[in-house]
């Protein structure tokens, strides 16, 4: 009896070791792509307003347009694309599924109802439309299925032509668009801040050719290009390859630039051994000389941190004089700058000397440091009306010719409410116990460090706080299925993420 009590107090001590052991060492051997690859400087950072909504009234636009509310109610609306019938599709991945919002039949700007086209997918994103069918870029995979766009219908199966693209790490998001080459190009995100890359599909374009379906990388150094457009410059070149790029972060508040470039094939844009104009990369920079002289500069730099997204050129027939050529971008906002910048949408227009001028399009989603919309992509209907995507109220914007001041823009939908009984069963003391065991497994703290002065000059953490205001148990599951990038995809199980949101609605209220 002594015995057996003895060897169990021993294999107790020997575990006790070895978990001292795997904590102490736990950066060498959690996966790479959660680690930020730089020196955890100050860790401070401050979060988007908690639901505050100072209201659309704040929104503006250039003289000639009027805005209004198209769709409400879309959770992480993200990609659009509109249908020769003049309805819009919207991706939206935290949901799995992509959805049609119907057009406006009755002159008020504001759609006559959606209904879901695809349910089930796995984070579905980019989409696009050529020859009858709308493909759209799942995480790992692009698939496609018959469309009507004047029935409104599909028809026959989802078909995947492309998978095993790279899965996960601080960019899941995948853009496509059809080129005027008739090729599909394919923008997968790097799988971290700052890295080597394992796998030359990430942080780069890529091109495949539909009969076949086999693709290789067109173009590298791209961070994260979550949106692209060819610029017709004029009649007699080809089409230009523009995309945006989002700038590395932890760099300051103010370096460095976000992107724009004219991807070119074979191309290199300098990730992760330089940023903007061939600045050497601190962390990765120092012996890649050659690569960084031979890299292409941006066209256009962005303030730091205000993140681009979609882009889409104004070419179609009814667009005003002033725009027609020019571009629309997405600015989805900071996360890390000490005050917040971007959320918004600029235009950009082309001189003849092929220089750029950015101007503000839609302004007001950032008011006082407050943020009612985030700006995620730009499509134009081949009536020259446009639509804006906002991934953080779950609206689609309409803009349209016109000057009045819309009578339907409304303000932005209620914050979220928990009910008065999400703190009940699901975030019991177990699921906050267990919840805080996946949260210290996964290093959340790397990112979301809460101990750090806020007055630090540069964050380069975001802060967690009024989360209860906004997300339920089940709301923050969704939300770790598909987190908002640069946020890493973690693989867990969604009871462990049941467990990890009770525990940080419970940390973080
Ligand atoms: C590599 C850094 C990093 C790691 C690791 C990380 N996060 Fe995040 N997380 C972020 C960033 C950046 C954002 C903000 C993204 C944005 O909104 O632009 C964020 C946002 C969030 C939000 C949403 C906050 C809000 O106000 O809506 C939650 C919740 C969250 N993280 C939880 C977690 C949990 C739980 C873990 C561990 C499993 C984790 N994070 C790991 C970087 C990280």
């Amino acid at each position: 009896m002594k015995r057996a009590l003895k060897a169990l107090a021993w294999t107790a001590m020997a575990g006790l070791v070895l978990l001292t052991i795997a904590v102490a060492t736990r950066r060498y051997w959690v996966p790479e792509r959660f680690a930020v690859n730089v020196p955890l400087r100050s860790l401070t950072g401050s979060g988007p307003a908690a639901g505050a909504d100072p209201g659309a009234s704040s929104l503006r636009l250039p003289p000639g347009f009027a805005l209004t509310r198209f769709a409400t109610g879309l959770n992480n609306a993200r990609f659009l694309r509109v249908t020769k019938r003049g309805d819009v599709i919207v991706s939206q991945p935290r949901e799995g599924r992509v959805t049609l919002l119907l057009s406006d039949a009755n002159g008020d700007g504001v759609s006559e109802g959606s209904t879901p086209l695809l349910t089930g997918l796995d984070r579905p994103h980019g989409l696009a439309l050529k020859d009858g069918y709308l493909y759209v870029a799942e995480m790992t995979s692009v698939g496609r299925v018959r469309f009507d766009a004047a029935a409104r219908a599909l028809s026959g199966s989802f078909e995947r032509v492309i998978v095993g693209l790279p899965s996960g790490g601080n960019h899941w998001t995948r853009t496509i668009g059809f080129g005027p080459d008739g090729f599909l190009y394919v923008s997968v995100g790097s799988s971290c801040n700052v890295c080597i890359e394992q796998d030359e599909r990430r942080a780069a374009i890529s091109r495949y050719d539909p009969s076949t379906w086999q693709g290789k990388v067109f173009a590298r150094g791209l961070r994260n290009s979550v949106g692209f457009a060819w610029r017709q410059a004029n009649d007699a070149s080809a089409p230009e390859l523009i995309a945006t790029d989002n700038g590395r972060d932890l760099l300051g508040n103010d370096f460095p630039p976000c992107e724009l470039n004219r991807v070119v094939e074979g191309g290199f844009y300098g990730w992760p051994f330089a940023n903007g104009d061939r600045v050497k990369d601190p962390d990765f920079g120092a012996g890649h000389d050659a690569q960084i002289a031979a890299s292409h500069p941006p066209i256009h730099r962005f303030a730091a941190h205000n993140a681009p997204l979609g882009i889409a050129f104004l070419d179609a027939p009814g667009t005003t004089a002033a725009f027609r050529g020019a571009a629309l971008v997405a600015l989805h906002g900071s996360w890390n700058r000490t005050s917040k910048d971007g959320y918004k949408v600029v235009s950009l227009h082309w001189g003849a000397d092929g220089s750029i001028t950015q101007r503000d399009f839609l302004t007001g989603f950032l008011e006082n440091e407050e943020v009612s919309g985030r700006p995620v992509d730009i499509a134009q209907g081949g009536d020259g009306t446009i639509y804006i995507s906002d991934d953080y109220s779950g609206s689609v914007f309409r803009v349209a010719p016109g000057n009045r001041a819309s009578p339907f823009l409304g303000s932005a939908p209620a914050a979220f409410r928990p009910p008065e009984s999400s703190s009940g069963a699901a975030s019991g003391a177990a699921a906050i116990r267990k919840g805080a065991v996946i949260w210290e497994a996964n290093r959340c703290e790397t990112c979301h460090d809460p101990k750090v002065a806020a007055d630090s000059p540069v964050r380069t953490t975001k802060l967690l706080r009024g989360l209860a205001a906004r997300y339920d148990v089940e709301r923050m599951v969704v939300y770790l299925r598909a987190p908002q990038p640069p946020m890493p995809l973690f693989e867990l199980s969604d009871e462990e993420r049941r467990d990890l949101a009770a525990y940080v609605l419970d940390r973080f209220r």
